[in-house]
Parts: structure tokens; sequence; C-alpha cells
């Protein structure tokens, strides 16, 4: 169970259009939409086929019209698995050039470990298909404007698999931030918090696990040349070999959602702390970051996540505000009312008897401050929203596919995914330096 429950339903919504699906736009001027299969399904070739990637097997059934006509992954038992869950229409690629270069695939989904999703993507584009990538697009920040790029120069699409964003919750939550019912919000708390061996990705093993149904290297790929691990290979995450840790596998769906609510684009600085306490034998990324995000728009972000303690839900936001504050996480959302007033009676209190009287006379100090008169007062205070209906994945791969036929932007675009995991790539420069980090925005790269 890698970021479940909340991220699939609580968090996330929809982006701007962003420059690849403005480059994808411009590039279908001059190119004819690419054809779907002779029967107008849209055909999908899966690239890795792990455990999230059964999930988005499962939700793209559920989408009319598409097929999954091919799967690839080098552990043997969960491809296997993945074809019995097309009922054995999809057939198996030998690895993912294979599926590239069938020209009957229209697009590709990328559900491989983060090391390895720049080469798919960025090799998916090249092929003429368009890509659904599992976040985080980036495994190093310098691969985001690559994929941006090469969307942009191919025409094809990108969209990134923060799917909390095509949740109908989160944007609802976006209308009350727009609305302006929270005031000025100046301050985000979010957090991902657990304490379970499974939460902290010390995932069961399969008993048939061996150099004979494993593709080592097929699993390394561009990643430092070690011997045979299974607790590498089925437990990646936990080596910065292939991840970034708590950041790009937490942060980036709390990162996107931010975005998404706020229309920000990056942090302008960060700050961060990152400690391993107590997994220590099975990784060298921590199990406990706190993180603080400086964005230009006007507001602050305290990003939270321990593996040590699960006291509070699993995962979450509080947007604070002004006039109100919004809690978001498990597909639903709060509103409660700022209720605070004034009340300075302590401070004339311990003034001359005298100023103190002429204080409580003085026509400008509030009447909602003068306690023996203060006029009653109903305020609305909490009201929840919560989602019911088809679950986010699904959600996203319906506004996935609606994007593959009509060649309109997708929802969370290759600038939209790049921001998200550069957050992430942000918060461990800094806590592996504990230096603040900067980002520069005209070249979308970390300032040097
Ligand atoms: N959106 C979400 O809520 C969500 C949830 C979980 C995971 N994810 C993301 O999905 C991706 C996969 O995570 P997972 O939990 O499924 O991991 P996993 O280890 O279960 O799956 C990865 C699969 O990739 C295969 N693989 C490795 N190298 C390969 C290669 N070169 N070619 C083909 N197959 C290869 C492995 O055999 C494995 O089956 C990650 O990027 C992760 O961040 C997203």
């Amino acid at each position: 169970m890698p970021d479940r429950n909340i991220s699939r339903r609580a968090f996330l919504g929809t982006s701007a259009i962003g420059a690849t699906a403005a480059g994808a736009a411009a590039a279908q001027q001059s190119e004819p939409p690419r054809a779907t299969s002779a029967n107008g399904r849209v055909t999908v070739g899966m690239i890795a086929t792990g455990a999230r990637a059964h999930e988005l097997l499962e939700a793209i059934k559920r989408v009319e019209g598409t097929e999954i006509v091919a799967v690839c992954d080098a552990y043997k038992g969960r491809q296997e698995r993945a074809v019995a869950r097309t009922a054995g229409r999809a057939r198996v690629a030998a690895d993912y050039r294979e599926i590239l270069a069938d020209k009957s695939i229209d697009t590709v989904t990328v559900a491989s470990p983060d090391h390895w999703h720049r080469t798919h993507v960025v090799e998916a584009l090249r092929a003429g298909k368009d890509v659904y990538c599992e976040k985080p697009l980036t495994y190093t920040v310098e691969e985001g404007n690559e994929v941006i790029e090469t969307a942009r120069r191919t025409g094809r699409l990108v969209q990134v698999g923060s799917q909390g964003m095509s949740s109908q919750i989160q944007h609802r939550a976006r209308d009350i931030i727009r609305s302006g019912r929270l005031g000025q919000v100046t301050m985000i708390r979010a957090f991902y918090n657990r304490n379970t061996a499974s939460g902290a990705w010390i995932y069961p093993i399969p008993p048939d696990a061996s150099p004979q149904t494993v593709n080592w290297d097929m699993f390394l790929g561009s990643a430092p040349k070690r011997a045979f691990e299974l607790a590498r290979f089925f437990r990646w995450r936990c080596y910065k070999d292939y991840s970034g840790g708590i950041s790009t596998d937490l942060f980036v769906h709390l990162c996107t959602t931010i975005h998404f609510l706020m229309g920000a684009k990056m942090p302008s600085q960060v700050v961060a702390l990152g400690q391993l306490y107590r997994w220590k034998e099975s990784r060298d990324v921590p199990d406990t970051i706190n993180a603080i995000l400086e964005y230009p728009e006007g507001f602050t972000v305290n990003l939270s996540s321990t593996f040590n303690n699960q006291m509070s839900a699993e995962g979450g936001f509080q947007i604070l505000g002004t006039q109100g504050s919004m809690t978001l996480g498990g597909g639903s959302l709060t509103v409660f009312a700022e209720t605070a007033v004034e009340d300075n009676r302590w401070i004339v209190e311990s003034w001359p008897k005298a100023l103190e009287e002429a204080y409580w006379r003085d026509p400008k100090v509030l009447e909602s401050e003068r306690p023996a008169t203060r006029p009653p007062r109903v305020v609305e205070s909490v009201q929840t929203h919560r989602e019911t209906g088809l679950e986010a994945t699904v959600l996203h791969f319906q506004n996935f596919f609606q994007s593959v036929r009509t060649r309109q932007p997708t929802v969370q675009d290759a600038l939209t995914g790049h921001r998200a995991a550069a957050c992430a790539h942000l918060i461990n420069r800094a806590a592996e330096t504990k230096k603040m980090v900067a980002w520069d925005f005209s070249r979308e790269a970390i300032k040097a």
C-alpha cells in the first residue's frame, strides 16, 4: 500500500493550460489527430504493471472505448496477473521498446519505479504515443524540462498521475477558496502520517521472486550497478538510487493539490529537514521530513510527514484564511468560520483606572470588544462536503482519454507534473544540504 486512500480519494483537480499542452494544441494544427485503432477504441500499452499499475488497469477498464492491448513488467508474476486482468486479451511485450514499436498502440501508461520515468516517457512521446505517467514525473529536477520540450516538439500529450486533482472534492475546495469565503489564505499545512511497515514501504515480497522471475537489469536501467537484491526491487522507494523517498512519493501529491487550489506555480524558496529515526535497516531515505515552502503568490506551506506515528488521519490539508479555515482529506472537506474576537481586557485592566475607563468610553473601541454589551452573533461555523461516486483514478483516466480523443490539453500536463516533482526535489536538496534552496522561475530550474 503506497500512497493509498488519501491520494486516491481525498486529494487533487484541473490545471491551467501549460506549455506542453499549448504545444500539443499547436502541433495539432499542422497534423491531424492520431487515429485510434480500427474499431475506434483507444489502445493502451502498459509499461510496468506493478501494484499501482494494477489499479490503473482496473480504472482503464471502466473507461468506455479503451482497450489494454499489451503489457510489460520486470517481474513475471505481475505481468501474468495483468494479462489475466484483461481476460487474456493483452499480450506480453518483452520490454517497453516492443510496446513503443507497435504502431497499433495509441497510448501508454508508465508506472515504473521513478528513476525510469523520464526514459519511458520521453521515448514513448518520440514514438508518437500519448502518455499517462504516474507521479512523480521526474527523478531529478533537470529531467522536467526535457519531458516538457519533448511533448511540445512531438505534439503528444502527457498526463501525470496525481489523480486527486480530478476529484470533485478538490474542485469544490478550489471554488470555495476562489469565492473568498476563507478570506486571505496565507498558510497551508499538509501532512502524511503512517505507522506501519507497509506504510513505510516494507511491502511483502512474492515467494516466487528469484533471478528466474525477476529481470534485475531491466529494473536497474541507468541506476548504479548492484548485485541482485529483492528488497531493492520490491521496496525501491526506500533507496535514493530509484526514488526521492517521502518527498517524491507523497509530498508530490500535496504540492500538486496546493498548486491547483491556489493557482500557484512554484515556491520561491524552501527549507527542510529530514531524519531517519526508526526504519534504519531498510532504507537510505528519511522516515521523517518537515519542509517550509514560501510562495510568491503570498502564502507559506508547511509540509510534514512521519512514518512513526499516525495519531491524526493518514493525510490531509489545513487551508488557513483570515475569515475561515478548510480541512481537506479522506474524500471530504470541512469549512470552519473564524470566530475570533478582539479582547484587550487583560491589557487595559493593567492600565491606570482612569485610562482604562477612557478606553472603554472610546467609540473607536469595537462593540464586539465590550464584554458587557457584546451583541450576540450566530456564525455558520462548520460545513462539510463529501464526495461520492467514481473514484479519482477513474475520473483522471476519463480526463486523459477525453484529451486523447479531442487533442485538448490534459488536466495535469508535463509542466504541472514537473513543478510538483520539482518541489519534492527542492525539499530533498534543502534537507540534504541543510540550506535554503531557491527556484529560478525563468529557467524552471533550481537556482544555482
Ligand atoms: N498515484 C498514486 O496514488 C500512486 C500510488 C502508488 C504508486 N504510484 C506510482 O506508481 C509508480 C509505480 O509504483 P508501484 O507502487 O506500482 O511500484 P511497484 O514496485 O509495485 O511496481 C513497479 C513495477 O515496475 C516494474 N519494473 C521495474 N523496472 C521496469 C522496467 N524497466 N520496465 C518495465 N517494468 C519495470 C517492476 O517489476 C514492478 O512490477 C511509482 O512511480 C509510484 O510513485 C502512484
